[in-house]
């Protein structure tokens, strides 16, 4: 997710170790490069960066020693351009005068760098950091001074961002916000600014939020906020913040899995801008096509991705994949495979031992691995041929969501992509995953309170959304430590059914192409008594069938649907769990990346 730091004092000083500190504060995010910049008195630049992380890269560089008046830190996590030195950050302008780093996504940083140098500006890296530094320069160039150079690149600049920027000849400190996360704040000596509040907490309680479409203006003596919109001082308070740093790192929500959930949309909007402008998909996609036999492998969570997967690459590239326990894989299929074939291994962590181990075997055999992993750098990403990063930061809860989720997109856009289909419908999804979110929440709070007392249940899905249905269950079992099954819904009558008696919840999940199976479904339970609690489409059979009914906005397309059903049931099983007096987060017995066979 990238994370940025500026700090701006009175006198020059050591800014070094505030600068690291800050770098590792801002690491949960997630990132794979470091970079500090520091501007002395004298106005000159120190810039030192590159790949890796923070303790070792500020070891390597010294950053300890850095001295100046003003101090960026960047922590990047690759969007634009591979992990390297170059596309590390802070960037520098053509002429080495303005020196600034971003957080966020430019989405039309290959256009702008092409006009850049057209326009005979040296640009040195591939990353989209570097575009907000040239396109303050543009305007820098043209005469305007930084704030009008800045409202104009702000046009230019299409995406969510932040950024900071500083002229070597000036002695204050310039944060845009358009997007990304932005707070600054009140020093003893001088005024900082950074991406989140945690960051800033060990520093200062005296916070100056700033909102989309604000420059903050940094100087030694205060913080001075302007309109992008028209350049005019917008007047704000400076706050006392009071809450302990565990709140300030749950942004305000009661609990990790929550504030994940709720960071959905955001990160799976990310992700669609880096699968955009990723090479790796089309390397991806080549060799998925060449290959004889595919196979996609996970644990848990990541493995019922895997299964839904399979779904997609069938009905949208006509190509068939075997989904399979990463555990089960060498039993099942070790003997069999070949060099011919190729996995696709999925994990959150990258270093889950089930999965390394199917990838030795796998790699034994001759097959091509292919990896879809959050952790930058964890072990799957580095023996992976080829990779996708999730991109979704740090997930901090045991309970795994926005990686889920990020999971399943990735794998649509890939098989939209082999299908030969335009992934610009995709384009819509962080919209209706927030619509979703916010109209399940408060329904799923309710219902959790009268699931009260419940020891066990069913979750039954067809088609599409039997992958959700197993994903739900286990959600459930993990955080309410309630016994529940997810099942194929045709399954149930196949022997389950004899547990049905009065008051027996059932959660039923369907797409709009299953909806007259789930009814029939639906009564098989209904007519024994059962509770029908429905996930789906709104439709007058499903409200003519069930009891209870958590409904998803409008979809364009049944595969886009089928991905929005799991956001319910995280919410069930997270407000379940709070009901039950658990901690959703550290779900006893369980830890969130298992490094053990
Ligand atoms: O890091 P991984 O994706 O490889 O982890 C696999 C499972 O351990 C994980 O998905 C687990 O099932 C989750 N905690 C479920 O929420």
């Amino acid at each position: 997710m990238c994370g940025i730091f500026g700090i701006v004092t009175k006198q020059e000083t050591n800014l070094g170790p505030t600068l690291i500190e800050a770098g590792k504060m801002l690491s949960y995010r997630g990132y794979d490069s470091v970079g500090c910049a520091t501007i002395n008195a004298a106005g000159e630049i120190d810039l030192r960066k590159d790949a890796g992380k923070v303790d070792a890269v500020a070891e390597q560089y010294n950053f300890a020693e850095m001295s100046g008046q003003r101090g960026i830190l960047q922590l990047r996590w690759a969007t634009f351009g591979a992990p390297s030195k170059v596309n590390s950050q802070p960037h520098l302008d053509s002429d080495g005068d303005l020196v600034g780093a971003h957080n966020g996504n430019v989405v039309n940083n290959a256009e702008l760098r092409k006009q850049f140098m057209a326009e005979g500006m040296t640009v040195r890296s591939e990353n989209d950091g570097e575009s907000c530094i040239h396109a303050v320069e543009r305007y820098v160039n043209k005469g305007f001074g930084m704030v009008d150079a800045i409202r104009k690149a702000y046009e230019d600049l299409k995406g969510d961002y932040a950024f900071v920027i500083g002229r070597q000849d000036e002695d204050v400190l310039y944060a845009i916000k358009k997007g990304s996360g932005l707070v600054a704040g009140i020093i003893e000596d001088g005024t900082v600014v950074s991406s989140d509040l945690p960051s800033l907490l060990p520093l200062t309680r005296q916070i100056l939020r700033i909102e989309d479409g604000e420059i903050a203006i940094l100087r030694a003596d205060g913080i001075e906020l302007r309109s992008v919109a028209d350049g005019s001082v917008i007047e704000r308070e400076v706050e006392l913040v009071k809450e302990t740093m565990e709140a300030a790192q749950k942004g305000n929500y009661p609990h990790f899995m929550l504030k994940e959930i709720h960071e959905q949309p955001v990160v799976a909007g990310e992700l669609l801008n880096l699968l955009d402008n990723s090479e790796e998909v089309d390397a991806i996609v080549a060799r998925i096509k060449a290959a004889d036999n595919i196979y996609l492998a996970g644990c848990g969570t990541s493995y019922h991705a895997c299964l839904l997967a399979s779904v997609y690459f069938s009905r949208l590239a006509g190509r068939a994949t075997i989904p399979v326990l990463a555990t089960q894989f060498i039993a099942q299929y070790g003997p069999a495979v070949g060099p011919g074939d190729v996995g696709m291994f999925v994990s959150q962590s990258g270093e889950t031992k089930d999965v390394l181990n199917a990838i030795e075997s796998a790699e034994a055999k001759g097959m091509g691995v292919l990896g879809l992993v959050n952790v930058v750098g964890s072990t799957l990403m580095r023996v992976s041929e080829h990779h996708i990063p999730l991109g979704c930061g740090y997930e901090i809860s045991v309970p795994a969501t926005k990686t889920f989720t990020n999971q399943m997109i990735a794998f649509l856009y890939l098989a939209l992509r082999m299908g030969g289909h335009d992934t610009d419908i995709l384009h819509d999804l962080p919209e209706l995953m927030r619509k979703t979110i916010a109209a399940s929440d408060p329904q799923a709070a309710e219902l959790a309170d009268s699931l009260v007392g419940v020891q066990d249940f069913y979750q039954l899905g067809y088609g599409m959304t039997y992958p959700m249905a197993l994903e739900g269950a286990l959600k459930l079992k993990e955080i309410t430590y309630l016994h529940c099954e997810g099942m194929l819904s045709t399954e149930f009558k196949h022997g389950p059914l004899s547990a049905v008696e009065e008051g027996y919840p059932v959660v039923y999940i369907t797409g709009r192409e299953d909806v007259d199976l789930i009814v029939s479904g639906i009564n098989e339970a209904t007519c024994r008594g059962g509770w029908a609690i429905v996930v789906g489409p709104e439709d007058a059979r499903l409200r003519a069938n069930g009891h209870e009914f958590m409904i998803l906005p409008e979809t364009p397309t049944p595969e886009i649907e089928a991905l929005l059903t799991v956001i319910p049931l995280q919410l069930l099983s997270y407000h379940l769990s709070l009901a039950l007096g658990y901690d959703p987060d550290f779900p006893r017995n369980l830890s969130k990346t298992l490094t053990v066979d």
